[in-house]
């Protein structure tokens, strides 16, 4: 492929743009500056730089973010910044999308990316894909709660119970709970349900894809197809 159309497909903007920006000396593809942007490159393990800051070439670009808390997952946020002002704008240009919202307040494990199959597939409640998460509550978790959670409560606009697919108390005021679908404020509302409050939620796991303890609030990085695997295990 035309390295000026690499660029322009990994999100650095324009193919005029693109152009204008390997003329200039600032690309270089597998370590060699390049400034002829119609030199046929294969794309195959291809690593290319702009401004010296290293780019795997991505088909599709899906990568993970340790979500800090004070942080929206949306396109357009209301009262803090967007998780997207954290990336880098090539992926911004690319579209990457949350599979999943996080509350502005949660923190943890947030996939996004600009493949619309992916986010479809991990979207959809018949994938089941348990998504594991530390509460912090008001209360001391007592059994009660526990057993409410697993057996099913009730949340006020929707008549089917929803359950806990695991839910166990490990520590004082700490929860840990699984579930497999992804309903507005679930955590907080079956917590409610059941009689607590959360005060702090932090997701752990998403599919069988765990957040790496090395990756700082804020940072992302790159998934590899061994890792969409992960995500895809079912419950
Ligand atoms: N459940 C919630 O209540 N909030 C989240 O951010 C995620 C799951």
């Amino acid at each position: 492929m035309e390295l000026e159309r690499i660029l322009q497909r990994q999100g650095f903007g324009t193919r005029k743009g693109c152009r204008a920006l390997i003329r200039s000396g600032r690309v270089a593809v597998n370590g060699e500056v390049c400034d002829d942007p119609f030199t046929d490159v294969c794309t195959d393990d291809l690593t290319f730089s702009v401004d010296e800051i290293a780019w795997p070439y991505r088909e599709f670009a899906t990568i993970m973010m340790n979500k800090p808390a004070d942080y929206e997952c949306s396109r357009r946020p209301i009262h803090h910044p967007s998780v997207l002002s954290l990336l880098p704008p090539p992926l911004v240009e690319r579209e990457v999308q949350p599979i999943g919202r996080l509350d502005e307040d949660t923190t943890g494990l947030l996939i996004l990316t600009d493949d619309g199959q992916l986010n479809h597939i991990l979207s959809s409640p018949r994938k089941k894909v348990p998504k594991v998460y530390i509460a912090t509550t008001k209360h001391p978790v007592d059994a009660g709660q526990i057993e409410a959670m697993l057996a099913g409560v009730v949340l006020h606009d929707d008549p089917e119970p929803v359950r806990a697919a695991a839910c166990e108390v490990v520590g004082d005021c700490l929860l840990r709970l699984t579930i497999t679908e992804g309903k507005y404020h679930q955590v907080k509302r079956m917590v409610a349900a059941a009689g607590n409050r959360v005060e702090n939620l932090h997701r752990l796991s998403v599919g069988g894809l765990i957040l790496p303890p090395d990756l700082k609030p804020g940072e992302w990085r790159w998934l590899e197809p061994s890792d969409i695997a992960l995500l895809k295990a079912e419950e």
